[in-house]
């Protein structure tokens, strides 16, 4: 009378299996916000504006902020709205380093985003426990990593020479003692390379530097944080000079 039992155990298995992958893959969104690196991410601004095919007038010509980004985590909390009166005392910087490269005409929106989906994650530590905490946080670890001067030292300028990706990455992890992660956007139609559009350095909780990798895991995969961009395959890359302004 019950043939069907062994049937239904690997049917309620497979379920269990289902819903574990289910549950796993939704935590990132909701439920247990954990995570356990921050990653300071710097954009070239050129490449942003090739991302969206905008001409971006001025773009800066230097690398900016992105975010500083929890690694696994997003959007922890719904009631904690971006308060510019907040970082008042940081716009000048913010304007400098964390603009929002493709409409500069109000930066508000973009730093409100990455405060609701990102900064409200990060200040599960104190350290970044408040809106001016986070910007001011995130700035100060900006500053401290000086990605700009570092590359100028190392020789790595804008050019229509092409780069090697294992060079760059190679010069960076020997400057700063850990393994960074570089994004590109993938050659478009036409294109020989792929074109570098980001840098990310890596921070545990207690805001030291660290490998962006797992021990073990390779440079690939993992977020890519932008609609086109993708880990750099290894192989040449195309760092893109400043566009040069109409007179
Ligand atoms: C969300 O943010 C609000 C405002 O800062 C705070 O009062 C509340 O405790 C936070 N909720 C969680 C779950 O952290
Ligand atoms: C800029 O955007 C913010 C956030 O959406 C908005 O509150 C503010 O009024 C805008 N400022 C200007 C000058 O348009
Ligand atoms: C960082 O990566 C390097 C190279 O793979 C490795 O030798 C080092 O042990 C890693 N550091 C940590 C803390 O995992």
């Amino acid at each position: 009378m019950r043939p069907a039992a062994p049937h239904s155990l690997l049917l309620s298995s497979l379920c269990l299996a289902l819903c574990c992958l289910g549950g796993a893959r939704g935590s990132r969104r909701s439920g247990n916000h954990e995570w356990k690196k921050l990653i300071m991410v710097h954009h070239w601004p050129v490449t942003v504006c090739k991302e969206v095919e905008n001409d971006c007038r001025d773009p800066p010509d230097y690398w900016t902020i992105h975010g500083l980004w929890p690694d696994k985590a997003e959007e922890c909390n719904g009631s904690w709205p971006f308060n510019l009166e907040e970082i008042k005392d940081l716009l000048p910087k913010m304007k400098m380093y964390w603009p929002d490269v493709i409409h500069p005409l109000n930066h508000s929106h973009f730093w409100k985003h990455e405060w609701e989906k990102h900064g409200t994650c990060a200040a599960q530590v104190d350290a970044l426990n408040s809106q001016k905490k986070y910007f001011g946080g995130s700035l100060d670890l900006y500053q401290g990593l000086a990605l700009n001067s570092m590359l100028q030292k190392l020789g790595i300028k804008p050019s229509i020479n092409y780069y090697q990706i294992s060079d760059i990455k190679d010069a960076l992890a020997g400057i700063y003692g850990v393994i960074p992660k570089v994004q590109c956007l993938p050659p478009k139609q036409g294109e020989e390379v792929q074109t570098i559009g980001q840098i990310e350095l890596c921070f545990t909780k207690e805001l030291r530097l660290r490998n962006c990798t797992e021990p073990g895991e390779p440079g690939g995969a993992g977020g890519a944080g932008g609609p086109g961009l993708e880990v750099c395959e290894d192989g040449p890359a195309f760092y893109p000079p400043p566009q040069q302004t109409a007179p």
